[in-house]
């Protein structure tokens, strides 16, 4: 019991400290630009029981509290990948831990009509034992070709081109308070293995903020369906392809 105790004090105090720095200083802008660079086909995840966390599209300077990630190569092209990421009507018949995604009116027909700055309420299971949770969430990146630099974040530039090929997508939660309970991203980045497979990596982080310290205890139990979520992927796309 100790070292959750202990964790969370010093979590606590990280988020104290941070609270404390109101202002931005010039040091934090310029760390800004050197982000907007950020070769996001290069991350892999860290190893188990690591601290580290990684920047999102939409938070490339926040400060991360915890993360979840999976990684695995699936036996399909990253545009079949992507596909099926998009295909957010579909997640129903092979995500055990997005149940259902509710879409506005206007989206008929997923992937095709799937934007930017699209809003959707995912039902997810398995977070608190028999019982259903949502979360609202927003399209932030959809990159489905190699060459452009994918739809920008709110607010940014276009990610720099890498030597990296690989496609992305990305959603993000919306606490309905602008970010100040709890800011989380879900980059998913298919890298292109070059013989018809893709590398396939899904990571989640969770940034400081008051409404994510209340998140930290769920880490594991995320990161399990997480990685589940990645395996029923795996195994949802190369039966249909
Ligand atoms: C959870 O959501 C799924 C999908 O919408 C639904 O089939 C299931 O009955 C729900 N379970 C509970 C306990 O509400």
């Amino acid at each position: 019991m100790l070292l959750p105790a202990l964790v969370w004090a010093v979590t606590t105090l990280i988020w104290v400290d941070h609270g404390a720095e109101a202002h931005p200083t010039a040091a934090a802008s310029a760390r800004r630009d050197d982000a907007a660079d950020y070769d996001w086909g290069s991350i892999r995840c860290p190893a188990v029981n690591s601290q580290q966390t990684f920047p999102t599209p939409s938070y490339r300077t926040e400060k991360g509290l915890f993360l979840v990630c999976t990684e695995l190569v699936i036996n399909a092209t990253p545009q079949e990948v992507y596909h099926a990421l998009l295909d957010f009507q579909a997640y129903s018949a092979w995500n055990s831990f997005v149940r259902n995604v509710a879409l506005p009116a206007e989206v008929v027909k997923t992937p095709d009509d799937v934007y930017a700055g699209l809003e959707m309420r995912f039902t997810t299971a398995g977070i608190i034992p028999l019982l259903n949770t949502t979360s609202n969430e927003i399209v932030t990146v959809m990159k489905g070709s190699f060459d452009d630099g994918g739809s920008p974040g709110e607010g940014e530039t276009a990610p720099a081109t890498t030597a990296t090929q690989y496609l992305m997508a990305a959603w993000r939660y919306d606490d309905g308070l602008h970010g100040t309970a709890s800011k989380s991203e879900h980059p998913n980045i298919l890298v292109d293995r070059g013989d018809g497979t893709t590398l396939y990596i899904s990571y989640e982080t969770f940034f400081v903020g008051p409404g994510t310290l209340l998140l930290l205890p769920l880490k594991d139990t995320l990161q399990k369906q997480y990685t589940q979520q990645g395996l029923d992927l795996k195994a949802y796309v190369e039966k249909t392809i």
